[in-house]
């Protein structure tokens, strides 16, 4: 059978780190506040002029170098993102241009902070069906750019980032065998749209608009829905939450993470949590977190890794794979 095998990973966070002090000079907040109720301690913001396609490309190349393949090799690019450098054309065209590819596909996806795990679940799906042979996915946001400055109940929470997998084919064979993604769960439900969106857009107003939340609604549909599809991944496999190595969901808040640990069962050094130095970096925080703990040395070679994430729609989703 054919898998789709994570070979590669790489991230970029702009060099600007911006504490929650910092913060407390802009609008009315602290740091106990926001240490308190969120566990983020800073975040990174773009540069003036530093666009999502930019850290998008150097992510894309950090994971081309990781999986030592020649990018000639990318037959597919999905890019997650809410924050295109422009409404169109997608910017994945513009990371494809910049790789030097003139073949293949290319394209962005719009699911907010779940939109990696959607692309790599369009990634996995492309490649069972053999539509795809190598994938580059990425997620990246410049996402203080949709931030109202003047609103502390959003601006406290959001960083800027990217982060890509390569993708590949495997046959199943020999060492390889259980390799891969296992099984994939997706959900939407428009019915809570208005819980968190963006009040503005090319249709309805022709500007971008800012992050509007009620966030004691988002947080509770949280919980949930990532402990449901966190269950759902478990079932399909036949595995349990103890067989899994690690947990490496969607850095929205550390509250969340530690509400749906507990909820499913799993230890806390299980969990993979840079929220606290990212902030949510909304598509772009699971491989932002995969790659930190890969590069540190806890997710190896045969580990059980469990990713999801949740996020405006609401949207959200599973991806259950052996590194
Ligand atoms: N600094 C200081 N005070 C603040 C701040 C701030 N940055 N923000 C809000 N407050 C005040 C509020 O004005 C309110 O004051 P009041 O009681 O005088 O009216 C008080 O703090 C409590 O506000 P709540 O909104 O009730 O605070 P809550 O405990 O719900 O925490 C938070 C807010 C952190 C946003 C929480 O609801 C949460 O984490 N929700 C999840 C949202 C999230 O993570 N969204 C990310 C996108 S979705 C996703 O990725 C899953």
């Amino acid at each position: 059978i054919i898998r789709s095998v994570v070979t590669g990973c790489g991230s970029y966070l702009p060099a600007r780190r911006v504490t929650n002090d910092d913060l407390s000079k802009i609008v009315d907040t602290s740091d106990e506040w926001i240490v308190e109720r969120t566990g983020i301690h800073a975040r990174h913001l773009a540069a003036d002029g530093e666009l999502t396609s930019h850290m998008a490309l150097k992510a894309a190349r950090a994971a081309i170098a990781n999986a030592g393949i020649d990018a000639q090799e990318i037959d597919t690019i999905i890019l997650g993102t809410t924050t295109p450098d422009n409404t169109f054309p997608a910017t994945a065209v513009t990371v494809q241009a910049e790789l030097g590819l003139h073949h293949g596909a290319a394209f962005d996806v719009q699911a907010v902070c779940s939109g990696f795990v959607y692309a790599l679940t369009i990634a996995d799906s492309f490649i069972r069906s053999g539509q795809s042979k190598t994938v580059l996915v990425i997620g990246a946001e410049t996402f203080s750019r949709l931030l109202d400055w003047n609103d502390r109940t959003t601006c406290v929470l959001f960083g800027d980032g990217a982060g890509a997998v390569i993708v590949q084919a495997g046959e199943g064979e020999g060492t390889n065998a259980d390799r891969g993604i296992l099984t994939a769960h997706l959900h939407s439900d428009g019915r809570y749209k208005e819980k968190l969106y963006v009040d503005g857009g090319p249709s309805s107003t022709q500007t971008v608009g800012h992050v509007r939340m009620e966030g004691r609604d988002v947080f509770r549909h949280a919980v949930v829905n990532i402990a449901d599809t966190i269950t759902e991944s478990l079932a399909a496999t036949g595995l349990t939450a103890a067989d899994i190595d690690w947990f490496v969901p969607h850095q929205a808040n550390k509250r969340i993470l530690d509400g749906t640990a507990k909820r499913i069962g799993l230890p806390p050094e299980k969990v993979i949590m840079t929220v606290g130095e990212h902030g949510n970096t909304s598509a772009a925080s699971v491989p932002l977190a995969l790659d930190t703990a890969l590069k540190d040395g806890r997710i190896k070679r045969g580990n059980l890794v469990l990713l999801e994430a949740m996020g405006g729609g609401f949207t959200w989703g599973s991806v259950l794979l052996r590194w």
